[in-house]
């Protein structure tokens, strides 16, 4: 039976163009669902839009169009996105589909069974910006002196009839079973965090609103639509087929051994960390494995927004660095839970140190080598010397490694622990000198480039969550089936055989110019 790994994006909110921050998520997600499937998992992984709410309701209202309107054109920019970026999405969910305001609905009616619903009056201070309620002693006074929420977001004061969820009962039982999950919050900042907050008090929620109708009418009572981030969080089971507890819930949110992790941003790991766990406890129904909170991205050392109009658009990205530069840079320049900075520097340095210079070049001049003087025949290899064990034996000490950091969602340590090798490759070449050894030890010369071969097999097989394309062409390049490039056919069993013909080779990662005037590698790369 296969093993189970279930990954979640959040999902993003329709008002917003999809920039470098919805990118990094939804591009960090697929590669560890394509990391898990190469690993023999079977994987689901779902992103989406998240279309309710006040705010929507206004943006819509603004604009002189109908909420669904609005939904309907914002959703299709993320999933053209999510194409764009080479996404291996199963599903991609909307939380204005039918199925989802079916499973909202049921989850609600479960918890009023469970008498974990009350209704009572509400009032109290609203960010529609951030769609959450604020204690008056979290607000601060704004530059004009009126109450802004810690986000900086306005709030108003909200009174009406609502529906009441018992946070405050939760508190202890989170706190409990964070004890006995230390690991369900990462990374341990995070965790640190959330750990003071429940300790600190949980007010009881307010989960209906009135004022507004734009959202998944309460089961009995639709004067109340149900507020938005019930109806948002829901959305990872409902993409299970929820309330149909067989068939994907059965696989994917199991009873026990959870598999499921969801990774968010670290502005909204309350939601996940606290509400989210609450309700499921609340429901009786299974707990996720785990929430990974990413850091936060600024552009050029400043923070992204609207009105400094500096936001990222990964498309324009893609069209000018190329997919897969963008992908590595993105997972490789800063550890992933870390804050970092996005530049133009930055991510043109990395190509051409680490993917052109290093990797790329690795690849390349053995293989045009084997082109050019061996009728593009790989060699059989001889007796093997130390220098050739050290090296294969790094290779086939790899997936271990990267699985290791990879369930730590470390990305960073998971290609760093690839460039050791990549490095150590060329230190190899470096010292064995194929190119000298045509006329001196032809004999030699078949075993090292043989022993570069294979060690590009499994710097390629595993690169390829990163950079699939890439490392797909690395593989055709070193005639590997398609059939066997998942992580199975890494090690000595399934080595390359000498005397293999090999296709011409092309470069597969070529240098970036100047970042401001110079040619798009991503172009036919
Ligand atoms: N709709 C909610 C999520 C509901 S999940 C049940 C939401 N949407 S969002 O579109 O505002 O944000 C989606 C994600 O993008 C969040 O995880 C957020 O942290 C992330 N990012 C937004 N700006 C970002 C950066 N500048 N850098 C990195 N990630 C950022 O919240």
């Amino acid at each position: 039976m296969s093993k189970a790994f279930y990954i979640t994006t959040p999902i993003y909110y329709v008002n917003d163009k999809p920039h470098i921050g919805h990118a990094y998520t939804t591009i960090a997600c697929d590669v560890l669902a394509r990391f898990k499937r190469l690993d023999g998992y079977e994987v689901k992984f779902l992103t989406g839009t998240d279309e309710h709410g006040q705010k929507v309701g206004k943006a819509a209202a603004d604009k002189g169009i109908t909420p669904l309107e609005l939904c309907d054109a914002n959703s299709q920019n993320f999933r053209d996105l999510a194409k764009t970026l080479g996404i291996s999405n199963n599903d991609f969910i909307r939380t204005t589909e039918e199925r989802h305001i079916k499973a909202c609905q049921a989850l609600w009616q479960r918890l009023e069974q469970a008498g974990e619903i009350t209704i009572g009056k509400y009032a109290g201070w609203y960010a529609v910006r951030d769609e959450a309620f604020y204690d008056e002693g979290e607000l601060t006074k704004g530059p004009n002196g009126e109450k802004i929420a810690p986000t900086g977001a306005p709030v108003e004061w909200v009174k009406e009839e609502s529906y009441f969820f018992p946070l405050s009962k939760w508190q202890q039982p989170l706190l409990d079973f964070y004890d006995a999950n230390p690991d369900f919050i990462a990374p341990k900042s995070r965790f640190n965090e959330i750990y003071s907050f429940v300790k600190g008090g949980l007010n009881d929620l307010s989960i209906s609103r009135t004022a507004f109708s734009w959202g998944v009418p309460v089961p009995g009572n639709p004067k109340h639509v149900m507020y938005v981030w019930i109806d948002a969080l829901t959305n990872y089971i409902t993409s299970l087929g929820y309330p149909d507890e067989s068939g994907e819930m059965a696989t994917f949110w199991p009873k026990s051994d959870p598999v499921a992790i969801h990774v968010v941003g670290k502005d909204i790991i309350r939601f996940h960390c606290v509400y989210w766990p609450a309700f499921l406890m609340a429901a009786k129904l299974p707990l996720p494995r785990r929430v990974f909170a990413h850091g936060w991205w600024t552009v050029e050392g400043q923070k992204m927004s609207k009105s400094l109009g500096n936001a990222i658009d990964p498309n324009m990205l893609v069209e000018k660095y190329g997919l897969d530069q963008l992908r590595y840079f993105i997972m490789r320049e800063i550890p992933f839970g870390n804050d970092g900075d996005f530049s133009e520097a930055a991510i043109a340095g990395r190509i051409n140190s680490e993917l052109a210079n290093a990797f790329g070049n690795l690849a390349q001049r053995f293989l045009s080598f084997i082109g050019k003087n061996l009728e593009g025949v790989l060699p059989e290899p001889n007796a093997y010397t130390a220098d050739d064990e050290v090296l294969l034996k790094s290779c086939h000490g790899l997936l271990d490694q990267c699985r290791e950091a990879m369930e730590r969602q470390a990305f960073h340590d998971v290609i760093e622990a690839i460039w050791v090798v990549v490095r150590a490759a060329n230190g190899y070449v470096d010292v064995q000198a194929p190119w000298a050894l045509r006329k001196t030890d032809p004999v030699r010369m078949n075993t090292v480039l043989y022993v570069l071969a294979e060690t590009v097999r499994h710097l390629a097989i595993l690169i390829q969550p990163f950079v699939p394309t890439s490392a797909a062409k690395m593989l055709d390049q070193l005639a590997v089936p398609e059939t066997a490039r998942s992580f199975g056919f890494l090690g000595e069993a399934h080595a390359l055989k000498g005397g293999i013909k090999l296709p011409t080779p092309t470069g597969v990662f070529p240098r970036y110019g100047d970042p401001k005037a110079g040619p798009n590698p991503g172009k036919g790369a």
